[in-house]
């Protein structure tokens, strides 16, 4: 087997972002320019020689090409084991659990999640380390460094390796084992849960509805959902990963899942469903009429997770991303455990579920997860509610009153202003920045601002500071706008303004969310200046 060393040139706009490097297919097409990341990130790595990679990615255009080019690369580095799922495919959570379960030095997940995908759609690449989850800020900004100045790679020339099939190949002294993307993650999918509640309330008549978006959770709800849990097939909607996500956009929200969203609100609704994005990481939880905020979904699991076997003895603390509502900070107070604010992306959470400071984790961006895996994990969600109305016997809307009821209700909504010129956005972050010295204590309507700050994090394990993670307004009546920019985008930017107000009157709780926020969304284009400098009148999508 023979090492070819190649020429190439440097790029430089390889910094990743809040999930790993999100770049136009286009972008990843350009000469070198994959191999250019991969290299970097061989190069500032140490001790990975004899160790196992775990290498898979959602199924989109490109994936099995970058896959090939991954595989005779790090055989190169010298790799000693590269576990490989079938066709290529790993859900994100499928392969933080493949690096565990192995004992991996990392493993390699081509995604751009819920972006579109096709020849003229995104592709990503995120490498997670030997816990499990997505690689620190210190390394990723080191491979952005080593990005800039690298000379050339290496590659083993051998032939294409057969994905289609499970089986094991070795080259040199790197085994290569293709497997089932989908059998260890259900084995621990049923350790955690209790198969035997959710299977009998669905034989007996309880209507589950789930949508793959024709991307990588197919497999996964086929497997799971349909054969150990006896859903019906009809109710397993879009199962086939393709390509292009059938030309939709894999993003599990009311705007996207429409086919479900028309379905469960429907006078024939289902009793419970549910979406997942692109790599499998996101979900989406519905009941008959009934949207769960994501906000709401991860404080409901934290305040029942003690019915769900894995959580029995209870949560050892909780975190959310800093703009999910503060409706976990309350279920937390009350279960006397600790609560965690993090920035935005799941990195952030890894250090704290490592060091068992928390069980549960969670964003408003559809992501919610504990200390199984170290990602975020849509199927795991989909089981969590399962699991708990199979024990509590309430449809989905009854235990979201009885959760508000309880705990009060933190009115949600987040407005993103897409494809916004790069400019204009900086100036409304720029203009936010200097004013926000004017802003404390001063009133809009009935709104007092109580501070209004730049979010800063220290990591409460390693003490690395994140700087720069969103701009605050915190009102002395517990409501929020939180302005940031997406850290995910591939070409101009999206401003990200999330809107949360704490409601404790029970006559409100069914209460149209935008109509409630109306003040507070008023207040956060008076301060802000978003129609002026967007030059919008309405935000692209509303969640
Ligand atoms: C978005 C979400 C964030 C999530 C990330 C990856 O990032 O807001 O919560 O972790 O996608 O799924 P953003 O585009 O806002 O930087
Ligand atoms: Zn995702």
């Amino acid at each position: 087997m023979q090492i070819v060393t190649v020429a190439s040139k440097a790029y430089s706009d390889q910094r990743p972002g809040t999930s790993g490097l999100r770049k136009s297919v286009v972008t990843f097409q350009q000469e070198h320019y994959l191999e250019n990341f991969v290299q970097s990130l061989f190069d500032v790595l140490d001790g990975y020689v004899g160790k196992t990679l775990i290498l898979g990615g959602d199924g989109r255009f490109f994936n099995l090409t970058a896959i090939q080019v991954i595989i005779r690369m790090a055989v190169a580095a010298g790799f000693g084991r590269i576990v490989v799922g079938h066709d290529g495919l790993l859900s994100t959570p499928a392969a933080s659990h493949l690096i565990r379960k192995n004992k991996a030095f990392g493993g390699i997940i081509l995604s751009a999640s819920h972006n579109p995908g096709g020849p003229d759609g995104d592709l990503g690449i995120k490498f997670n380390t030997a816990n499990g989850g997505p690689a620190q800020e210190a390394l990723t900004e080191a491979i952005f460094q080593h990005s800039l100045k690298i000379a050339h790679y290496h590659f083993a020339d051998i032939p294409e390796v057969p994905l289609d099939c499970i089986d094991q190949h070795s080259f040199g002294h790197t085994i290569i084992d293709v497997v089932d993307p989908v059998a260890d993650y259900a084995q621990l999918m049923q350790e955690l849960f209790d198969f035997s509640a959710i299977k009998s309330l669905i034989d007996n008549g309880f209507q589950v509805c789930f949508d793959a978006m024709h991307a990588i959770t197919g497999p996964y709800a086929k497997k799971i959902l349909g054969e150990q849990l006896g859903i019906n097939q009809e109710n397993l909607l879009n199962c086939e990963p393709k390509a292009d996500f059938g030309g939709g956009h894999p993003d599990p929200n009311l705007t996207y899942a429409h086919e479900l969203a028309e379905r469960m609100l429907s006078d024939t609704a289902p009793d419970f469903g549910a979406a997942s994005d692109g790599d499998g990481d996101r979900n989406m939880i519905l009941g008959r009429q009934c949207f769960v905020n994501p906000s709401d979904s991860l404080a409901v699991i934290a305040a029942n997770a003690t019915l769900i076997p894995a959580y029995k003895n209870g949560l050892s603390g909780v975190a959310r991303s800093m703009p999910t509502s503060a409706a976990i900070d309350v279920v937390a107070k009350q279960l006397g455990i600790d609560c965690y604010e993090t920035p935005t992306g799941w990195k952030f959470f890894g250090n704290l579920l490592d060091a068992n400071k928390i069980t549960l984790c969670g964003e408003e961006s559809f992501g919610t997860g504990s200390n199984h895996v170290r990602e975020k994990d849509g199927i795991w969600a989909v089981l969590c509610w399962l699991n708990i109305v199979a024990v509590k016997k309430q449809s989905v809307s009854e235990i979201l009153l009885a959760h508000w009821q309880r705990f009060g209700k933190h009115v949600y909504t987040r407005h993103d202003y897409q494809g916004v010129e790069t400019t204009s956005a900086k100036n409304l972050v720029e203009h936010l920045l200097n004013n926000l010295i004017n802003l404390s204590d001063k009133q809009f309507d009935n709104y007092t601002i109580k501070t209004a700050d730049e979010f800063s994090y220290t990591d409460p394990i390693d003490g690395s500071i994140s700087e720069h993670q969103g701009i605050r307004l915190l009102f002395k009546n517990g409501a929020r706008i939180i302005f940031r920019l997406s850290g995910t985008g591939t070409s101009g930017a999206t401003l990200r303004v999330y809107i949360e107000d704490y409601c404790t009157d029970s006559n409100q709780y069914n209460e149209n969310t935008q109509s409630y926020l109306k003040p507070l969304i008023h207040i956060a284009d008076k301060i802000a200046g978003i129609k002026m400098h967007t030059g919008m009148k309405i935000p692209t999508v509303i969640t």
